[in-house]
């Protein structure tokens, strides 16, 4: 952290806690910030204030913010390396989103495709926070000036809110947040429902074998893999559109083992019927699943543990964050 951070450049990500956990944050999210961590000074936060946009029960809330957190050290992430917290433990983030919100047009806000989406499938909770969200995750990323934001596609339209916002108030003021970047991923991390595989996996899905969860048991997963939905046809080939099953079985095992599609699609050349390829699909992600499931489950039963680690993570974060918020504060004209 200390010295390196100043020469390095910053990233900092962040995952709700709804939901429960699926393969999806794995492989969708968190492989790529175990790589970033070793080049990037890191920041990754479990956005609790995020999620209670949407009505979340206390205890369900509580719960979850503790999954993730273990989740990302099962994944990979490195506490000793990376800063890991909990956003409502660092009010300066609120405190920034309130000089944000005052800086931002009713319709920057209204125009968010994830709004639109959210008020749609919430249509009796549309409160002010699920319209101003994505100026407190501005908050979340000007607060550490980072340089890179790990995002998914579907977070693409807030960073441009986060660029913009960066940019309006150096322009206004004078130069004092870095602009992010985001860092999108490759595909490959897209995973489909396994029951429909032309729809995304999806925590909210009520069917329990269209998903893997970090949590399911070697037996869960090799049945899952097995009940899976693949196409008619017989041939092992990568193509979204006319073999959405098989597509997303290749997308899996190419997410456990590494192995590109054309490596893939040789692998299993001229093997009949789907039966051995899933067998190989269940068996890769068992093998995948397996420690990070322990060492999640690890992590979660040692409560005190994981409370030092997102207590140093909070301070850490503070620290930085109280820096940028006094210089904004000072800028607008707050007395100090
Ligand atoms: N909105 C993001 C999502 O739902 C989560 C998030 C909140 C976030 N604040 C952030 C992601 C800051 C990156 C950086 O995925």
């Amino acid at each position: 952290m200390s010295e390196l951070s100043t020469d390095r450049k910053t990233i900092l990500s962040g995952m709700q806690p709804s939901g429960e956990l699926g393969i999806g944050h794995v492989a969708g999210a968190l492989r790529n910030w175990v790589k970033l961590q070793n080049e990037y000074d890191s920041l990754f936060c479990v956005v609790d204030q995020h999620a209670i946009t949407v009505r979340q029960e206390p205890a369900k809330l509580r719960k979850r913010t503790l999954d993730i957190a273990a989740m990302y050290i099962a994944a990979g992430i490195d506490p000793e390396q990376s800063v890991v917290f909990v956003q409502s433990h660092v009010p300066e983030h609120v405190q920034l989103a309130w000089v944000l919100t005052c800086m931002t047009g009713m319709g920057e806000c209204a125009r968010m495709t994830q709004f639109k989406d959210k008020s749609e499938s919430n249509a009796d909770n549309i409160n002010v926070g699920l319209f101003t969200y994505p100026i407190l995750m501005a908050a979340d990323i000007l607060v550490y000036n980072a340089d890179l934001v790990p995002v998914g596609q579907d977070q693409k339209q807030h960073l441009e809110l986060a660029r913009n916002l960066a940019e309006r108030f150096n322009h206004h003021y004078s130069q004092t947040f870095t602009v992010p970047e985001p860092y999108i991923p490759e595909v490959g991390g897209k995973i489909m429902s396994l029951q429909e595989p032309t729809k995304k996996m999806s925590k909210s899905d009520p069917n329990q074998n269209a998903s893997i969860w970090l949590i399911d048991t070697d037996d869960q997963i090799r049945n899952k893999i097995k009940r899976a939905v693949t196409d008619s046809g017989s041939d092992i080939v990568y193509n979204e559109e006319l073999r959405p099953g098989v597509s997303n079985m290749m997308s899996l095992y190419h997410i456990a083992t590494g192995k590109s599609f054309a490596d893939i699609e040789q692998e299993f050349a001229g093997t009949s019927g789907y039966a051995p390829f899933k067998e190989a699909v269940g068996e890769a992600l068992v093998g995948y699943i397996r420690p990070i499931r322990e060492r999640f489950l690890e992590v979660r039963a040692d409560k005190d543990g994981l409370d030092k680690i997102l207590h140093a993570g909070a301070e850490q974060a503070r620290a930085r964050a109280r820096k940028t918020l006094r210089k904004v504060h000072k800028k607008i004209g707050f007395v100090e």
